[in-house]
């Protein structure tokens, strides 16, 4: 992880949130090469959801929302972790987890009085991360819903705006809107990309646990009743799509919760298996009708759909899909993460499949002081710029080095112009996986990486 997150700052891929500051714990900033990885990501995501499905509709919904939209979600309530802090150092654990270190199971659904017991049987277990003491508070159960100050709250009784505590209640709050606007026929699907924050007692592991991240959620209505086989096809379906981002299946696996959270009928998560084990990417849950059921009962608005085919009516249920993108970002950098040796050097690369790679191709002349190989490495730069936008120039270094900078941001092909292109209109194009190296004619080589891309 350490060599991941140096490689990650020092080539503009992850920044630490306001780091002229001193940085703020659990948020971080994507710099342009983490901007174009992230689009590309959000772009792959957004076709096989939205384009390559029929009956799915794409959605932007408003972050901040009416207070009541919390409530009836179960947020203000349910929504929190167990917390106790050290009374020596004043460190916060998240009790769950420390206990999960010493092979004990907290179940979600535990009261706060249930957690202190069994917090209680085990504290002489349990050290604090920090100074290694045993000496911490009960424990309390924290909400982790962000809340803001947005319009006036002088008056008492005024109720909090919350930031997102997950972006997919914006699919349940426009459902009807989807229905009366768009007229889908069940069983249809709502994507959508969107911010959501938790007050987590403590980010860890670099973009995997932070404050803020983006999540890109698909909610599919379904009759009820009807969520076994579309469970199972949608389980292979997100699973298919991992493999199309050139991860290694072998670091994938799906796992079934023990626990479900209050929401859930059923949960699994995919897991990528990291530096520090297999742990959670994306989730797929079934969520039945509690959704659109409470937000009935909240709002007072019918949220029933009125089936004509069948001449019947009902709440629709809801499948889930919802990946957090940094996690999944993080997944395909430490999966194309490699140091190896090419032509006598040791390299670190990113084998990054082409169409995600933040740089498409970058062009150099063979040697800087040539204008005439300038001149047309300029036009081939050019040329290729206007067609896929991330395309370098680099006319640093010897051509080694060149290659080195391109091998540790991912670009797949190096295209040299040399004094046989000047005769010829043939570039040499070099494999950034294999290091070999092909001749291309000029003309071809807008299709040569379109092609390339597709794979
Ligand atoms: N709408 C369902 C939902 O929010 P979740 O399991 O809490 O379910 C879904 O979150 C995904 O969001 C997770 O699989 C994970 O990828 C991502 N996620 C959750 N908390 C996160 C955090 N603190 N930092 C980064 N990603 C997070």
């Amino acid at each position: 992880m350490k060599d991941i997150i140096s490689l990650a700052k020092r080539r503009g891929f992850i920044y630490q949130g306001s780091e002229i500051y001193g940085g703020l714990a659990g948020v971080y900033d994507f710099g342009p090469r983490g901007v174009e990885l992230l689009n590309n990501i959000k772009k792959s995501w957004w076709s096989a959801n939205v384009y390559q499905k029929e009956n799915y509709f794409g959605l932007d919904s408003g972050m901040f929302k009416n207070p009541r939209v919390w409530e009836a979600s179960g947020h203000t309530a349910g929504f929190s972790d167990p917390l106790a802090e050290c009374r020596s150092c004043n460190a916060r654990i998240r009790v769950d987890k420390e206990l999960a270190k010493i092979n004990v199971t907290a179940d979600e659904k535990m009261s706060e009085q249930e957690i202190n017991r069994l917090f209680d049987e085990h504290r002489d277990e349990i050290e604090c991360p920090s100074c290694g003491k045993k000496d911490f508070t009960p424990v309390r159960a924290f909400n982790l819903l962000v809340k803001t100050n947005l319009g006036d709250f002088t008056s008492e009784g005024n109720e909090p705006v919350y930031l997102p505590g997950e972006a997919c209640q914006g699919i349940y709050l426009n459902y009807k809107n989807i229905l009366d606007s768009m007229n889908p026929k069940i069983p249809f699907g709502v994507a959508q990309i969107g911010k959501a924050f938790r007050n987590e007692i403590s980010p860890r592991n670099f973009l995997f646990r932070t404050r803020e991240f983006e999540q890109a959620d698909t909610q599919l209505f379904i009759r009820p009743n009807e969520n076994k086989d579309a469970f199972e096809a949608l389980k292979q379906d997100r699973w298919n799509w991992f493999l199309s981002l050139g991860i290694n299946e072998k670091k994938l696996r799906f796992t079934q919760h023990e626990n479900l959270v209050f929401y859930a009928k059923d949960a699994w998560d995919i897991e990528y298996e990291f530096p520090w084990g297999f742990d959670e990417v994306e989730g797929v849950h079934d969520r039945s009708d509690y959704d659109l059921t409470q937000h009935m009962q909240f709002s007072g608005v019918d949220l029933r759909y009125i089936d004509a085919d069948k001449g019947d009516n009902f709440v629709p249920w809801i499948l889930e899909t919802s990946m957090g993108l940094g996690r999944v970002f993080l997944a395909i950098l430490c999966d194309a993460y490699h140091t190896e040796e090419m032509d006598g050097e040791t390299r670190a690369v990113l084998k990054l499949a082409p169409h995600l790679a933040p740089v498409k191709a970058c062009v150099s002349p063979l040697l800087k002081n040539k204008p005439e190989l300038q001149d047309k490495a300029r036009s081939v730069y050019a040329t290729l710029k206007k067609e896929f936008g991330a395309v370098m120039y680099d006319d640093n270094g010897n051509i080694g080095k060149r290659y080195r900078r391109q091998d540790e941001i991912g670009t797949p092909f190096c295209i040299v112009i040399d004094f046989d292109t000047l005769e010829n209109d043939m570039v040499t194009v070099r494999d950034r996986d294999t290091g070999e190296q092909e001749h291309v004619a000029i003309t071809e080589l807008v299709s040569y990486i379109a092609n390339k891309q597709s794979q």
